[in-house]
């Protein structure tokens, strides 16, 4: 039920399975649509639902500093984690391709740094790619881990791991000067290589026109529907967190308060002793029959006088 085994129809048999999503079907998306779905995971059960449900890509994060680990900012977040992550979600992933988040300071200090931290998420976090925050800055980053053989996504516009240096979590690339440098970024990123840019936080305006001058699909979170695609984190689109409403996070359930009051349920009948039923409760053992005791191997007088104790 809760292994991998347990994936799909419920029949008792394995539901076949289904093709992974490759980087080149991405690509080809740009042209061919339909729009990409992806959103964050960071287990195998979410994972395993997120990918029944036909999300295209499934992205951990370092969101999960936040909404996971409980950081007021994604900084602390390690590679470790992102790894640790990323091998669970990989095993509920059977058709969506999994992208692993690089934290703040896995790749800035050098491009040799980006790459060898890049082959670790590879190797150890089970993913298909790798994303990094940055534009021209990052460039020859992108080209060193992309010539290895491994595809790399962009990410630009608010990039939570320059929270001090944008001075809070803020919409980006207002202003001619500002929309101009996300332009060349993200134009840095698809010469460098990257299969796909995520676009964070920027007016829809703009997107479209980043949209238009890459050759990579572009998939927005908070820039618009002219973007290739689309990202959120799940669980801002399963509803969460009831009193957070972020203007771009589409409330697509309300789980947050299902799961509330279905504990308010649970603690209830754990109160009045309804829970558990006879239908959650094994078979009783019946009567015990009394067996008398064995009898003893040796005679007791056999045994020698030191180790008997009565
Ligand atoms: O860390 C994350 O979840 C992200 C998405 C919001 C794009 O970078």
């Amino acid at each position: 039920m809760y292994g991998p085994k347990g994936h799909g129809s419920g029949s008792g048999r394995p539901a076949p399975i289904p093709k992974k999503i490759t980087v080149p079907e991405i690509r080809a998306r740009k042209t061919s649509g339909p729009p990409i779905a992806m959103v964050t995971a960071y287990d195998f059960t979410m994972a395993r639902l997120l990918d029944e449900g036909g999300a295209d890509m499934l992205l951990v994060g370092d969101s999960l500093g936040m909404v996971v680990q409980g950081h007021p900012t994604t900084l602390p977040v390690t590679v470790e984690e992102i790894c640790y992550h990323g091998r669970a979600v990989a095993r509920g992933a059977r058709r969506a391709h999994v992208v692993g988040d690089m934290p703040f300071m896995s790749f800035q200090v050098s491009p040799v740094q980006a790459l060898e931290n890049a082959g670790r998420l590879m190797k150890d976090g089970a993913f298909e790619s790798v994303k990094l925050e940055g534009g021209e800055e990052i460039a020859e980053h992108v080209r060193r881990i992309v010539a290895a053989g491994i595809p790399v996504m962009g990410h630009v516009g608010l990039t939570p791991q320059s929270v001090h240096a944008m001075g809070g979590f803020k919409v980006q690339g207002k202003g001619e000067e500002n929309a101009a440098r996300l332009v060349r970024d993200a134009q840095a990123l698809d010469e460098a290589g990257a299969y796909a840019i995520v676009l964070e936080a920027i007016p829809p305006d703009l997107a479209e026109e980043i949209t238009a001058a890459v050759s990579v699909p572009t998939i927005g979170i908070g820039a618009g529907a002219g973007c290739d695609g689309q990202v959120l984190v799940c669980y801002d689109m399963l509803g969460m967190y009831p009193d957070l409403k972020p203007r771009f996070a589409k409330r697509f359930s309300e789980v947050g308060e299902q799961i509330m009051v279905a504990t308010r349920a649970y603690v209830e009948e754990v109160q009045a002793r309804t829970f558990p039923g006879a239908e959650h409760t094994f078979k009783p053992n019946g009567p015990r029959r009394v067996t008398p005791p064995a009898e003893p191997a040796v005679a007791l007088e056999e045994i020698p006088p030191h180790w008997q104790t009565h």
